[in-house]
Protein backbone atom coordinates (compact mmCIF):
# COMPACT_ATOMS: atom_id res chain seq x y z
CA UNK A 1 0.00 0.00 0.00
CA UNK A 2 1.07 3.52 -1.06
CA UNK A 3 3.68 5.19 1.80
CA UNK A 4 2.42 9.02 1.98
CA UNK A 5 5.78 10.57 1.46
CA UNK A 6 5.92 8.83 -1.75
CA UNK A 7 2.56 10.02 -3.08
CA UNK A 8 3.05 12.41 -5.81
CA UNK A 9 1.67 15.87 -5.68
CA UNK A 10 -1.13 17.60 -7.76
CA UNK A 11 -0.17 16.30 -11.20
CA UNK A 12 -2.03 16.10 -14.72
CA UNK A 13 -0.74 13.15 -17.02
CA UNK A 14 -1.77 13.87 -20.78
CA UNK A 15 -1.62 10.87 -22.77
CA UNK A 16 -0.82 11.63 -26.18
CA UNK A 17 -1.64 8.30 -28.05
CA UNK A 18 -4.40 7.54 -25.45
CA UNK A 19 -6.68 6.00 -27.82
CA UNK A 20 -3.22 3.50 -29.17
CA UNK A 21 -2.72 -0.37 -28.11
CA UNK A 22 -0.22 0.80 -25.68
CA UNK A 23 -2.28 3.27 -23.56
CA UNK A 24 -5.33 0.14 -23.65
CA UNK A 25 -2.85 -2.56 -22.69
CA UNK A 26 -0.52 -0.67 -20.31
CA UNK A 27 -0.12 2.30 -19.26
CA UNK A 28 -3.91 2.90 -18.36
CA UNK A 29 -3.84 -0.41 -16.58
CA UNK A 30 -0.92 0.73 -14.68
CA UNK A 31 -2.39 3.70 -13.56
CA UNK A 32 -5.74 2.40 -12.17
CA UNK A 33 -3.58 -0.47 -10.40
CA UNK A 34 -1.66 3.02 -8.83
CA UNK A 35 -4.70 4.19 -7.95
CA UNK A 36 -6.17 1.07 -6.28
CA UNK A 37 -3.16 1.25 -3.81
CA UNK A 38 -3.82 4.76 -3.22
CA UNK A 39 -0.68 5.78 -4.59
CA UNK A 40 -2.22 8.98 -6.36
CA UNK A 41 -3.10 11.93 -5.18
CA UNK A 42 -6.73 13.63 -4.78
CA UNK A 43 -5.12 15.78 -7.01
CA UNK A 44 -4.95 13.86 -10.39
CA UNK A 45 -6.29 14.47 -13.65
CA UNK A 46 -5.42 12.61 -17.07
CA UNK A 47 -6.00 14.20 -20.38
CA UNK A 48 -6.33 11.82 -23.58
CA UNK A 49 -5.18 13.21 -26.98
CA UNK A 50 -5.17 11.25 -30.19
CA UNK A 51 -6.16 11.44 -33.53
CA UNK A 52 -8.99 8.48 -33.34
CA UNK A 53 -12.46 10.03 -33.04
CA UNK A 54 -14.44 9.08 -29.56
CA UNK A 55 -16.14 11.17 -27.07
CA UNK A 56 -15.49 10.71 -23.11
CA UNK A 57 -17.92 8.27 -22.89
CA UNK A 58 -16.27 6.10 -25.43
CA UNK A 59 -13.16 7.06 -24.25
CA UNK A 60 -13.70 5.48 -20.95
CA UNK A 61 -15.15 2.57 -22.15
CA UNK A 62 -12.42 1.77 -24.56
CA UNK A 63 -10.52 2.21 -21.07
CA UNK A 64 -12.61 -0.11 -18.87
CA UNK A 65 -12.07 -2.61 -21.44
CA UNK A 66 -8.13 -2.70 -21.82
CA UNK A 67 -8.41 -2.78 -17.76
CA UNK A 68 -10.50 -5.50 -17.66
CA UNK A 69 -8.53 -7.59 -20.69
CA UNK A 70 -4.71 -6.83 -19.30
CA UNK A 71 -4.57 -5.72 -14.86
CA UNK A 72 -3.26 -7.88 -13.02
CA UNK A 73 -5.83 -7.89 -11.04
CA UNK A 74 -8.35 -9.20 -13.32
CA UNK A 75 -11.77 -6.99 -14.24
CA UNK A 76 -12.44 -3.54 -12.19
CA UNK A 77 -15.01 -3.48 -9.70
CA UNK A 78 -17.45 -1.25 -11.16
CA UNK A 79 -17.83 1.45 -8.21
CA UNK A 80 -14.31 1.94 -7.44
CA UNK A 81 -14.10 1.92 -11.67
CA UNK A 82 -16.44 5.07 -11.25
CA UNK A 83 -14.45 6.76 -8.83
CA UNK A 84 -11.45 6.33 -11.14
CA UNK A 85 -13.10 7.83 -14.24
CA UNK A 86 -14.00 11.08 -11.95
CA UNK A 87 -10.04 11.71 -13.07
CA UNK A 88 -10.07 10.70 -16.48
CA UNK A 89 -11.00 14.27 -16.71
CA UNK A 90 -10.75 14.87 -21.08
CA UNK A 91 -10.14 13.40 -24.14
CA UNK A 92 -9.38 15.59 -27.27
CA UNK A 93 -9.83 14.22 -30.86
CA UNK A 94 -7.21 16.09 -32.30
CA UNK A 95 -4.75 16.02 -35.16
CA UNK A 96 -0.97 16.08 -33.13
CA UNK A 97 0.87 18.69 -34.90
CA UNK A 98 -1.75 21.17 -34.70
CA UNK A 99 -0.66 24.67 -32.40
CA UNK A 100 -4.66 25.19 -31.98
CA UNK A 101 -4.95 22.43 -29.41
CA UNK A 102 -1.64 22.72 -27.78
CA UNK A 103 -3.06 26.34 -26.88
CA UNK A 104 -6.18 24.82 -25.57
CA UNK A 105 -4.38 22.32 -23.70
CA UNK A 106 -2.43 25.11 -21.85
CA UNK A 107 -5.66 26.18 -21.34
CA UNK A 108 -7.07 23.26 -19.48
CA UNK A 109 -4.20 22.86 -17.53
CA UNK A 110 -4.13 26.09 -16.16
CA UNK A 111 -7.86 25.50 -15.20
CA UNK A 112 -6.77 22.60 -13.34
CA UNK A 113 -4.39 24.80 -10.88
CA UNK A 114 -6.70 27.05 -10.67
CA UNK A 115 -9.77 24.90 -9.24
CA UNK A 116 -6.93 23.23 -7.07
CA UNK A 117 -6.05 25.69 -6.19
CA UNK A 118 -2.17 24.21 -6.00
CA UNK A 119 0.72 24.49 -8.67
CA UNK A 120 0.08 21.12 -10.43
CA UNK A 121 2.78 19.42 -12.41
CA UNK A 122 2.18 18.14 -16.01
CA UNK A 123 3.62 14.86 -17.14
CA UNK A 124 3.28 14.25 -21.48
CA UNK A 125 3.32 10.71 -21.92
CA UNK A 126 3.83 10.01 -25.86
CA UNK A 127 2.18 6.83 -26.32
CA UNK A 128 2.76 7.50 -30.27
CA UNK A 129 4.77 6.65 -32.84
CA UNK A 130 8.82 7.88 -33.30
CA UNK A 131 7.98 9.91 -36.34
CA UNK A 132 5.63 12.15 -34.36
CA UNK A 133 7.67 12.36 -31.27
CA UNK A 134 9.82 15.34 -32.45
CA UNK A 135 6.60 17.17 -33.52
CA UNK A 136 4.78 16.58 -30.56
CA UNK A 137 7.32 17.94 -28.32
CA UNK A 138 7.95 21.13 -30.43
CA UNK A 139 4.55 22.05 -30.29
CA UNK A 140 4.51 21.45 -26.63
CA UNK A 141 7.49 23.77 -26.55
CA UNK A 142 5.82 26.29 -28.67
CA UNK A 143 2.96 26.44 -26.58
CA UNK A 144 4.72 27.32 -23.75
CA UNK A 145 4.44 23.97 -21.57
CA UNK A 146 8.31 23.24 -21.33
CA UNK A 147 9.61 25.77 -20.02
CA UNK A 148 9.29 25.35 -15.91
CA UNK A 149 11.61 22.41 -15.41
CA UNK A 150 10.82 21.68 -11.89
CA UNK A 151 6.82 21.28 -12.98
CA UNK A 152 6.59 19.92 -16.65
CA UNK A 153 8.14 16.53 -17.93
CA UNK A 154 8.09 14.50 -21.19
CA UNK A 155 7.78 11.00 -21.26
CA UNK A 156 9.30 9.09 -24.50
CA UNK A 157 8.76 5.29 -25.05
CA UNK A 158 11.26 3.35 -27.16
CA UNK A 159 13.00 3.46 -29.79
CA UNK A 160 14.68 6.16 -29.15
CA UNK A 161 16.73 6.12 -33.19
CA UNK A 162 17.86 3.22 -34.83
CA UNK A 163 21.87 4.08 -34.52
CA UNK A 164 24.12 6.70 -32.84
CA UNK A 165 23.09 8.88 -36.00
CA UNK A 166 19.52 8.92 -35.47
CA UNK A 167 19.53 8.73 -31.49
CA UNK A 168 21.61 11.92 -31.16
CA UNK A 169 19.51 14.11 -33.73
CA UNK A 170 16.51 12.78 -31.66
CA UNK A 171 17.93 13.68 -28.17
CA UNK A 172 19.15 17.02 -29.87
CA UNK A 173 15.69 17.89 -31.12
CA UNK A 174 14.26 17.14 -27.47
CA UNK A 175 16.48 18.84 -25.71
CA UNK A 176 16.36 21.80 -28.14
CA UNK A 177 12.78 22.05 -26.08
CA UNK A 178 13.20 20.47 -22.90
CA UNK A 179 16.00 20.49 -20.51
CA UNK A 180 17.56 16.85 -19.90
CA UNK A 181 16.26 17.07 -16.13
CA UNK A 182 12.50 17.30 -18.13
CA UNK A 183 13.39 13.76 -20.38
CA UNK A 184 12.31 10.19 -18.82
CA UNK A 185 12.90 7.87 -21.60
CA UNK A 186 11.40 4.65 -21.08
CA UNK A 187 13.10 1.41 -21.12
CA UNK A 188 10.39 -1.40 -19.21
CA UNK A 189 12.76 -3.30 -18.12
CA UNK A 190 14.01 -1.22 -15.49
CA UNK A 191 10.57 -1.22 -13.68
CA UNK A 192 11.32 -4.92 -13.71
CA UNK A 193 11.44 -5.31 -9.46
CA UNK A 194 13.83 -8.70 -10.52
CA UNK A 195 16.01 -6.05 -12.57
CA UNK A 196 16.01 -3.90 -9.68
CA UNK A 197 17.15 -6.41 -7.41
CA UNK A 198 20.32 -7.10 -8.64
CA UNK A 199 21.40 -3.44 -7.22
CA UNK A 200 20.10 -4.61 -4.01
CA UNK A 201 21.07 -8.12 -3.72
CA UNK A 202 24.63 -6.71 -4.91
CA UNK A 203 25.23 -3.94 -2.64
CA UNK A 204 22.53 -4.40 0.45
CA UNK A 205 24.96 -7.67 0.73
CA UNK A 206 28.35 -7.89 2.08
CA UNK A 207 28.65 -11.71 0.47
CA UNK A 208 28.67 -10.64 -3.12
CA UNK A 209 31.12 -7.50 -3.48
CA UNK A 210 34.33 -9.13 -2.48
CA UNK A 211 33.71 -11.77 -5.31
CA UNK A 212 32.33 -9.91 -7.92
CA UNK A 213 34.94 -9.00 -10.47
CA UNK A 214 37.56 -10.99 -12.57
CA UNK A 215 39.24 -12.76 -9.93
CA UNK A 216 36.17 -15.00 -9.10
CA UNK A 217 33.79 -14.59 -12.10
CA UNK A 218 34.85 -16.58 -14.83
CA UNK A 219 31.86 -15.29 -17.27
CA UNK A 220 28.61 -13.96 -17.15
CA UNK A 221 25.53 -14.85 -19.37
CA UNK A 222 22.13 -12.75 -19.72
CA UNK A 223 19.62 -14.87 -21.36
CA UNK A 224 15.81 -13.15 -22.35
CA UNK A 225 14.22 -15.65 -24.42
CA UNK A 226 10.71 -15.17 -25.70
CA UNK A 227 8.68 -17.96 -27.03
CA UNK A 228 6.45 -15.38 -28.69
CA UNK A 229 7.07 -14.25 -32.28
CA UNK A 230 6.83 -11.11 -34.37
CA UNK A 231 2.99 -11.03 -33.32
CA UNK A 232 1.10 -8.00 -35.14
CA UNK A 233 4.40 -5.91 -34.85
CA UNK A 234 6.10 -6.75 -38.28
CA UNK A 235 6.23 -3.39 -39.76
CA UNK A 236 7.92 -1.98 -36.81
CA UNK A 237 10.10 -5.56 -36.36
CA UNK A 238 11.28 -5.56 -39.67
CA UNK A 239 13.16 -2.46 -39.46
CA UNK A 240 13.94 -2.61 -35.82
CA UNK A 241 15.63 -6.49 -35.18
CA UNK A 242 16.75 -8.19 -32.32
CA UNK A 243 19.62 -5.84 -31.82
CA UNK A 244 17.86 -3.06 -31.53
CA UNK A 245 14.38 -4.30 -30.20
CA UNK A 246 15.66 -5.68 -26.98
CA UNK A 247 20.05 -5.93 -27.18
CA UNK A 248 20.78 -2.16 -27.09
CA UNK A 249 18.24 -1.18 -24.65
CA UNK A 250 17.18 -3.71 -22.30
CA UNK A 251 19.96 -6.40 -22.14
CA UNK A 252 22.58 -3.36 -22.24
CA UNK A 253 20.57 -2.29 -19.21
CA UNK A 254 20.62 -5.89 -17.22
CA UNK A 255 24.62 -5.63 -18.12
CA UNK A 256 24.87 -2.15 -16.55
CA UNK A 257 23.36 -3.04 -13.42
CA UNK A 258 25.32 -6.22 -13.15
CA UNK A 259 28.60 -5.00 -14.13
CA UNK A 260 28.94 -1.08 -12.58
CA UNK A 261 30.87 0.06 -9.61
CA UNK A 262 28.54 0.34 -6.01
CA UNK A 263 27.13 3.95 -6.40
CA UNK A 264 27.54 6.51 -3.71
CA UNK A 265 23.96 6.89 -2.92
CA UNK A 266 20.88 6.21 -5.14
CA UNK A 267 20.68 9.50 -6.63
CA UNK A 268 19.51 9.85 -10.23
CA UNK A 269 22.71 11.04 -11.69
CA UNK A 270 24.99 8.90 -9.60
CA UNK A 271 23.35 5.74 -10.53
CA UNK A 272 22.98 6.92 -14.09
CA UNK A 273 26.62 7.79 -14.20
CA UNK A 274 28.10 4.45 -12.78
CA UNK A 275 25.92 2.53 -15.47
CA UNK A 276 27.44 4.90 -18.30
CA UNK A 277 30.98 3.94 -17.02
CA UNK A 278 30.13 0.63 -17.52
CA UNK A 279 28.91 0.96 -21.18
CA UNK A 280 31.94 3.21 -21.93
CA UNK A 281 34.11 0.40 -20.88
CA UNK A 282 32.90 -2.15 -23.24
CA UNK A 283 35.86 -2.66 -25.84
CA UNK A 284 34.34 -1.04 -28.89
CA UNK A 285 33.78 -3.74 -31.79
CA UNK A 286 36.03 -3.41 -34.67
CA UNK A 287 33.79 -3.98 -38.13
CA UNK A 288 36.28 -6.99 -39.04
CA UNK A 289 35.35 -8.49 -35.65
CA UNK A 290 31.93 -8.60 -35.79
CA UNK A 291 31.61 -11.73 -37.45
CA UNK A 292 33.78 -13.19 -34.16
CA UNK A 293 31.45 -11.77 -31.58
CA UNK A 294 28.14 -11.31 -32.73
CA UNK A 295 25.35 -13.66 -34.13
CA UNK A 296 22.44 -13.13 -35.38
CA UNK A 297 19.54 -15.70 -36.76
CA UNK A 298 16.16 -15.81 -38.22
CA UNK A 299 13.81 -18.63 -36.74
CA UNK A 300 12.28 -20.55 -39.37
CA UNK A 301 9.34 -22.98 -39.09
CA UNK A 302 9.02 -24.96 -36.04
CA UNK A 303 7.25 -26.22 -33.04
CA UNK A 304 6.39 -25.12 -29.68
CA UNK A 305 4.33 -26.78 -27.17
CA UNK A 306 3.39 -29.04 -29.20
CA UNK A 307 2.27 -26.60 -31.52
CA UNK A 308 3.32 -25.77 -35.59
CA UNK A 309 4.49 -21.96 -35.48
CA UNK A 310 5.30 -20.27 -39.02
CA UNK A 311 8.40 -18.40 -40.21
CA UNK A 312 9.33 -15.36 -39.29
CA UNK A 313 8.68 -14.39 -43.10
CA UNK A 314 5.47 -15.92 -43.32
CA UNK A 315 4.44 -13.48 -40.34
CA UNK A 316 2.20 -10.41 -41.14
CA UNK A 317 4.16 -7.60 -42.81
CA UNK A 318 7.17 -9.36 -43.28
CA UNK A 319 9.21 -9.71 -46.26
CA UNK A 320 9.49 -13.32 -48.08
CA UNK A 321 12.91 -12.70 -48.07
CA UNK A 322 13.66 -10.61 -44.87
CA UNK A 323 17.00 -9.95 -43.81
CA UNK A 324 16.19 -9.10 -40.55
CA UNK A 325 17.54 -11.08 -37.37
CA UNK A 326 14.96 -12.76 -34.67
CA UNK A 327 18.03 -13.75 -32.39
CA UNK A 328 20.88 -11.94 -31.56
CA UNK A 329 24.11 -13.20 -29.73
CA UNK A 330 27.50 -11.48 -28.73
CA UNK A 331 30.44 -11.81 -26.47
CA UNK A 332 31.17 -8.02 -24.61
CA UNK A 333 34.76 -7.67 -23.13
CA UNK A 334 34.88 -4.71 -20.43
CA UNK A 335 37.88 -2.74 -20.15
CA UNK A 336 38.61 -1.94 -16.80
CA UNK A 337 40.40 -3.30 -13.97
CA UNK A 338 36.79 -4.92 -12.17
CA UNK A 339 35.79 -7.00 -15.75
CA UNK A 340 39.17 -7.46 -18.05
CA UNK A 341 39.20 -10.51 -19.57
CA UNK A 342 35.95 -11.79 -18.23
CA UNK A 343 33.44 -12.33 -21.22
CA UNK A 344 30.09 -11.13 -20.78
CA UNK A 345 27.70 -13.62 -23.50
CA UNK A 346 24.34 -11.79 -24.06
CA UNK A 347 21.65 -13.23 -26.37
CA UNK A 348 18.10 -12.68 -26.95
CA UNK A 349 15.40 -14.63 -29.47
CA UNK A 350 12.03 -14.35 -30.33
CA UNK A 351 10.50 -17.73 -30.80
CA UNK A 352 12.97 -19.48 -28.50
CA UNK A 353 12.26 -22.78 -26.57
CA UNK A 354 11.60 -21.29 -23.58
CA UNK A 355 10.22 -17.71 -22.20
CA UNK A 356 12.50 -17.14 -19.76
CA UNK A 357 15.03 -14.54 -18.54
CA UNK A 358 18.12 -15.26 -16.65
CA UNK A 359 21.33 -14.01 -15.74
CA UNK A 360 24.25 -16.08 -14.81
CA UNK A 361 26.97 -15.41 -13.01
CA UNK A 362 29.69 -18.46 -13.50
CA UNK A 363 32.52 -18.26 -11.24
CA UNK A 364 35.42 -19.79 -11.74
CA UNK A 365 36.72 -23.50 -10.45
CA UNK A 366 38.15 -24.28 -6.92
CA UNK A 367 41.78 -23.67 -7.39
CA UNK A 368 42.82 -26.73 -6.55
CA UNK A 369 40.58 -30.02 -6.80
CA UNK A 370 41.30 -32.10 -3.02
CA UNK A 371 38.56 -34.41 -4.13
CA UNK A 372 39.12 -37.70 -5.92
CA UNK A 373 37.52 -38.07 -9.39
CA UNK A 374 35.43 -41.31 -8.06
CA UNK A 375 33.30 -38.59 -6.02
CA UNK A 376 32.22 -36.90 -9.46
CA UNK A 377 29.26 -38.64 -10.78
CA UNK A 378 28.93 -36.04 -13.22
CA UNK A 379 31.75 -33.39 -14.11
CA UNK A 380 32.67 -30.64 -12.24
CA UNK A 381 30.10 -27.09 -12.37
CA UNK A 382 31.91 -24.39 -10.98
CA UNK A 383 29.25 -22.50 -9.22
CA UNK A 384 26.74 -20.20 -10.20
CA UNK A 385 24.43 -17.17 -9.25
CA UNK A 386 21.43 -17.37 -11.40
CA UNK A 387 19.10 -14.46 -11.33
CA UNK A 388 15.54 -15.32 -12.23
CA UNK A 389 14.61 -11.91 -14.01
CA UNK A 390 10.89 -13.82 -15.52
CA UNK A 391 8.89 -15.45 -15.52
CA UNK A 392 9.21 -17.15 -12.03
CA UNK A 393 11.00 -14.21 -10.33
CA UNK A 394 14.12 -14.70 -7.75
CA UNK A 395 17.29 -16.33 -7.63
CA UNK A 396 19.21 -19.06 -7.35
CA UNK A 397 22.59 -20.29 -6.44
CA UNK A 398 24.52 -23.85 -7.45
CA UNK A 399 26.59 -25.15 -5.07
CA UNK A 400 28.02 -28.51 -4.30
CA UNK A 401 27.08 -31.06 -1.06
CA UNK A 402 27.91 -34.23 0.00
CA UNK A 403 25.21 -36.44 -0.71
CA UNK A 404 24.61 -38.33 2.47
CA UNK A 405 25.75 -41.52 2.64
CA UNK A 406 29.15 -43.71 3.65
CA UNK A 407 30.93 -42.75 0.61
CA UNK A 408 32.15 -39.22 -0.87
CA UNK A 409 30.13 -38.37 -3.22
CA UNK A 410 29.83 -34.64 -4.76
CA UNK A 411 26.26 -33.60 -6.02
CA UNK A 412 25.41 -30.01 -7.53
CA UNK A 413 22.63 -28.46 -5.40
CA UNK A 414 20.44 -25.42 -5.46
CA UNK A 415 19.62 -22.68 -3.02
CA UNK A 416 16.91 -21.00 -4.52
CA UNK A 417 14.36 -17.93 -3.45
CA UNK A 418 11.49 -17.39 -5.57
CA UNK A 419 9.86 -14.04 -5.11
CA UNK A 420 6.43 -15.70 -4.45
CA UNK A 421 7.39 -17.97 -1.71
CA UNK A 422 9.53 -15.46 0.38
CA UNK A 423 6.83 -13.05 0.03
CA UNK A 424 3.41 -14.06 -0.91
CA UNK A 425 2.89 -10.44 -2.65
CA UNK A 426 2.12 -9.86 -5.74
CA UNK A 427 4.99 -7.45 -7.56
CA UNK A 428 3.59 -4.41 -9.22
CA UNK A 429 3.89 -4.01 -13.24
CA UNK A 430 6.98 -2.61 -14.47
CA UNK A 431 4.79 0.49 -15.68
CA UNK A 432 3.39 0.84 -12.39
CA UNK A 433 6.95 1.58 -11.23
CA UNK A 434 7.92 3.78 -13.89
CA UNK A 435 4.56 5.40 -13.75
CA UNK A 436 4.57 6.25 -10.39
CA UNK A 437 8.47 7.89 -10.58
CA UNK A 438 7.35 9.99 -13.35
CA UNK A 439 4.53 11.69 -12.14
CA UNK A 440 6.93 11.99 -8.79
CA UNK A 441 9.63 13.31 -10.74
CA UNK A 442 12.07 10.34 -9.57
CA UNK A 443 14.50 9.96 -12.85
CA UNK A 444 16.51 7.28 -11.31
CA UNK A 445 14.62 4.05 -13.67
CA UNK A 446 15.08 6.37 -17.02
CA UNK A 447 17.45 6.71 -19.63
CA UNK A 448 19.85 9.75 -19.68
CA UNK A 449 20.42 10.73 -23.60
CA UNK A 450 24.23 9.63 -23.37
CA UNK A 451 23.51 6.36 -21.66
CA UNK A 452 21.35 5.76 -24.59
CA UNK A 453 24.04 7.16 -27.18
CA UNK A 454 26.64 4.74 -25.92
CA UNK A 455 24.92 2.05 -26.15
CA UNK A 456 23.91 2.69 -29.71
CA UNK A 457 27.83 3.33 -30.65
CA UNK A 458 28.27 -0.36 -28.96
CA UNK A 459 26.08 -1.70 -31.67
CA UNK A 460 25.83 0.46 -34.71
CA UNK A 461 29.36 -1.75 -36.19
CA UNK A 462 27.62 -5.00 -35.64
CA UNK A 463 24.57 -3.11 -37.57
CA UNK A 464 26.41 -1.43 -39.97
CA UNK A 465 28.42 -5.10 -40.92
CA UNK A 466 24.89 -7.51 -40.72
CA UNK A 467 23.05 -4.86 -42.99
CA UNK A 468 25.86 -5.39 -45.81
CA UNK A 469 25.44 -8.88 -46.74
CA UNK A 470 22.88 -11.54 -46.06
CA UNK A 471 21.99 -13.82 -42.64
CA UNK A 472 21.47 -16.74 -44.29
CA UNK A 473 17.73 -17.12 -42.64
CA UNK A 474 16.27 -18.77 -41.77
CA UNK A 475 18.88 -20.58 -39.95
CA UNK A 476 17.01 -21.78 -36.51
CA UNK A 477 13.66 -23.74 -35.96
CA UNK A 478 11.34 -22.14 -33.89
CA UNK A 479 11.11 -23.99 -30.52
CA UNK A 480 15.24 -24.26 -30.10
CA UNK A 481 17.70 -22.16 -28.87
CA UNK A 482 19.11 -20.29 -31.80
CA UNK A 483 21.23 -20.98 -34.67
CA UNK A 484 23.94 -23.49 -34.17
CA UNK A 485 26.64 -20.53 -34.53
CA UNK A 486 25.58 -19.16 -31.35
CA UNK A 487 26.98 -22.34 -29.32
CA UNK A 488 30.31 -21.51 -31.23
CA UNK A 489 30.31 -18.44 -30.03
CA UNK A 490 31.05 -19.59 -26.95
CA UNK A 491 33.00 -23.02 -27.47
CA UNK A 492 35.19 -20.97 -29.07
CA UNK A 493 36.45 -19.81 -25.76
CA UNK A 494 36.07 -23.38 -24.07
CA UNK A 495 32.34 -22.41 -22.81
CA UNK A 496 28.84 -23.23 -23.46
CA UNK A 497 25.26 -21.58 -22.55
CA UNK A 498 23.65 -22.80 -19.18
CA UNK A 499 20.12 -23.25 -19.87
CA UNK A 500 17.80 -21.64 -18.46
CA UNK A 501 15.83 -24.11 -16.59
CA UNK A 502 12.44 -22.84 -14.49
CA UNK A 503 11.96 -23.25 -11.04
CA UNK A 504 8.91 -24.81 -12.23
CA UNK A 505 10.04 -27.71 -14.80
CA UNK A 506 12.95 -28.24 -11.73
CA UNK A 507 10.59 -29.03 -9.21
CA UNK A 508 8.94 -31.35 -11.79
CA UNK A 509 11.96 -33.12 -12.02
CA UNK A 510 12.86 -33.46 -8.71
C1 LIG B 1 9.78 -4.78 -26.05
C2 LIG B 1 10.10 -5.32 -27.41
O1 LIG B 1 10.57 -3.66 -25.76
O2 LIG B 1 10.04 -5.79 -25.08
C3 LIG B 1 9.30 -6.58 -27.70
O3 LIG B 1 9.79 -4.32 -28.38
C4 LIG B 1 9.50 -7.59 -26.60
O4 LIG B 1 9.66 -7.12 -28.95
C5 LIG B 1 9.27 -6.96 -25.24
O5 LIG B 1 8.59 -8.66 -26.81
C6 LIG B 1 9.65 -7.91 -24.14
O6 LIG B 1 9.24 -7.39 -22.93
P1 LIG B 1 8.88 -8.34 -21.70
O7 LIG B 1 8.58 -7.40 -20.58
O8 LIG B 1 7.72 -9.17 -22.14
O9 LIG B 1 10.11 -9.16 -21.47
Amino acid sequence: MAEPTLRPGPVVLVIFGAGGDLSWRKLIPAIYNLFLDKWLPDEFAIIGVDRREMNLEEFHDHLLDGVNRFSRRGKADPTTWSDFTSHLAAYISADLSDPAMFNALKGMLADFDKVWDRRANYVFYLAIPPTLVPTVSEQLGAAGLARERDRERIVVEKPFGRDLKSAQELNAKLRSVFDESQIYRIDHYLGKETVQNILVLRFANALFEPIWDRRYVDNVQITVAEQIGVEHRGRYYEHAGALRDMVQNHLMQILCYIAMEPPVSLDADEVRNKKLDVLRAIRPIRKEDVLNCAVRGQYGPGHIDGKDVIAYRQEPDVAPNSNTETFAALRLCINNWRWRGVPFYLRTGKRMAEAISTVSIQFQTVPHQAFPASALEQPWQPNRLTLEIQPDEGFCLHLHAKRPGLRILLESVDMRLTYKEAFNIEPPMAYETLLLDALRGDASLFMRADQVEEAWSIVDPILEVWQSFPGGFPNYPAGSWGPEAADSLLRVDGRSWILPVSPREDAVER
